[in-house]
């Protein structure tokens, strides 16, 4: 069974042991290997999650499998006081992929939003990132729009918009 449980500061460890694996493997054919190294760090470093958490307002959120960590994903309502939730970040590791896990964070993600009262949940995804992308289609989201974020050190992001209306 798969629970989902809100991470803390206390989980900064099990959200980078996840993404130590789940990051890399979904961008190993997208990004190069020093893109992937810069943006590990600036997203997944100590002092990155804590700001994100302490002062950014991102809620993590775990799934875990059998007392196994599975999967994490980041929120925040109200992102940029549109009155939308921002999906910051949702991985699933790759050997649990496809099983529905990252449905239930979506619907987990809906729920959390409409509580909070924002009217829709969005996220950028990487324009390359083909399995996300048929996966967002699959669940309800439309692509609102395009977007190429300069993230420093010479690299870019360039991302689709997608979003899904509650
Ligand atoms: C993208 C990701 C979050 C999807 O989570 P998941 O647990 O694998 O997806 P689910 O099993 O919940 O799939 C939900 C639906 O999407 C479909 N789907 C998932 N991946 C798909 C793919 N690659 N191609 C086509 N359909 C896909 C499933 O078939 C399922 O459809 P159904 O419910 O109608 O049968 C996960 O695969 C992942 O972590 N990928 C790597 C990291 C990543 O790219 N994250 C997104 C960054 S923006």
């Amino acid at each position: 069974m798969i629970q989902i449980v809100p991470a803390t500061t206390a989980h900064v460890k099990a959200i980078q042991e996840v993404s130590a694996i789940a990051w890399p493997d979904a961008f190993k054919d997208i990004l190069s290997a020093s893109q992937i190294a810069y943006m590990m760090e600036w997203m997944y470093s100590d002092s990155s999650l804590h700001e994100q958490m302490e002062e950014k307002n991102h809620r993590y959120f775990l799934a875990i499998s059998d007392d196994e960590n599975v999967g994490y994903m980041s929120i925040e309502h109200n992102c940029e006081n549109k009155g939308k939730t921002k999906i910051h970040k949702l991985y699933i590791l790759p050997g649990q992929q496809k099983k529905g896990i990252g449905r239930m964070l979506i619907d987990f993600a809906l729920e959390r939003a409409h509580e909070a009262g924002d009217g829709a949940i969005y996220l950028n995804v990487n324009k390359y990132n083909g399995n996300a992308i048929a996966f967002y289609q699959r669940t309800g989201f439309f692509l609102a729009k395009e977007e190429v974020i300069d993230i420093g050190n010479g690299f870019i992001m360039d991302d689709f918009v997608f979003e899904r209306t509650i």
